[in-house]
């Protein structure tokens, strides 16, 4: 495995079934895993707001016996005194021992890999790629459908902006027999490098619908996503776009019984409180296993994945 994950593509496909495996382990009993990280410290640099994704790093850092230190926005970083990443991750660098870094500005991290000394993990660059959001996401597919592989999978929302959802894609393109259907108005389509460079140049099957309930039926998963609306540049676009996709009740309805729906969470209106009952809601799952994969990835990148032995 790379010393560094920038993108889905800097694993390999036996990295991520380890990944996954480790996870699967850690979740058994994660007690026997809490001292493994002890002295190790991750370096969390966020000139970004997040909560999910930096909270659940710090939560598997913690929960493998290791400490924490950064800040969760640029305005208390020395970011506010004009310091370049490249100089801010080559200081915190020297600090600890893997750093995971979010940041607004598509590609800061793979500008930064050269100047850090330890694992540097992307913990999303606006809104180019997510990819332990991806790896949360991988996880949660194959404890839930026991494969990763031959599922209709459906995108839903802001499909242009969406970082979480140009990893996953990419990822997914990665597994034989795949299908992807990707439901968005016109203006939050898919960018063309991901269908042209990727889905064309490898020929996979998809298509692209504006409404939902045409193709809730042939999903085996419902990929749901927030309108973004911080990369967007009128907010009266954001407005209109907003509320354009709502899962509800009835359009559960309309879907198979063993369909699943993630979202990698904030949710804003477009799943409605009322689908969270419902056996296939995975979305609180798969935020937890965020932790879960996470301290999988950690111990990975530091060497420490073989330390205990698995059940
Ligand atoms: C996503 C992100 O930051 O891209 N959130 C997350 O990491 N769980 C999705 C989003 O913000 O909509």
């Amino acid at each position: 495995m790379k010393n560094y994950l920038l993108t889905p593509n800097d694993l390999s496909l036996e990295d991520i079934d380890n990944l996954i495996d480790l996870a699967n382990d850690i979740i058994k009993d994660r007690s026997r895993y809490e001292d493994v990280c002890r002295h190790k410290i991750l370096g969390t640099l966020f000139f970004e707001p997040s909560t999910r994704t930096r909270l659940s790093f710090e939560s598997a850092m913690l929960s493998l016996g290791g400490s924490v230190l950064g800040f969760s926005e640029a305005a208390s970083s020395s970011a506010a005194k004009g310091e370049t990443v490249m100089d801010t991750v080559r200081v915190v660098g020297s600090y600890c021992d893997v750093i995971a870094m979010r940041h607004p500005k598509e590609g800061a991290p793979l500008a930064a890999l050269r100047h850090c000394d330890v694992p540097l993990i992307n913990a999303g660059d606006g809104g180019h790629n997510h990819p332990t959001q991806t790896l949360t996401d991988l996880v949660t597919i194959a404890r839930e459908k026991g494969r990763l592989d031959h599922l209709t999978i459906g995108f839903v929302g802001d499909l242009k902006f969406g970082r979480t959802v140009h990893s996953l894609v990419e990822a997914m393109s990665r597994y034989e027999g795949n299908r992807f259907i990707f439901v968005s108005p016109e203006e939050l389509r898919i960018p063309a490098y991901l269908k042209e460079d990727l889905l064309d140049a490898k020929n996979i099957a998809y298509t692209e619908v504006e409404r939902m309930e045409d193709v809730m039926g042939d999903l085996d998963l419902c990929y749901m996503t927030r309108v973004q609306r911080e990369r967007f540049f009128n907010e009266q676009d954001y407005i209109r776009l907003k509320d354009f996709y709502v899962l509800d009740k009835r359009k559960m309805e309309l879907a198979k019984d063993y369909m699943i729906v993630l979202h990698p969470l904030p949710r804003v209106n477009e799943i409605q409180p009322e689908v969270d009952d419902d056996p296939r809601a995975a979305y609180f799952r798969q935020a937890a296993n965020g932790r879960f994969i996470r301290m999988a990835l950690i111990l990975s990148l530091l060497g420490l994945d073989q330390e205990v032995e698995r059940l």
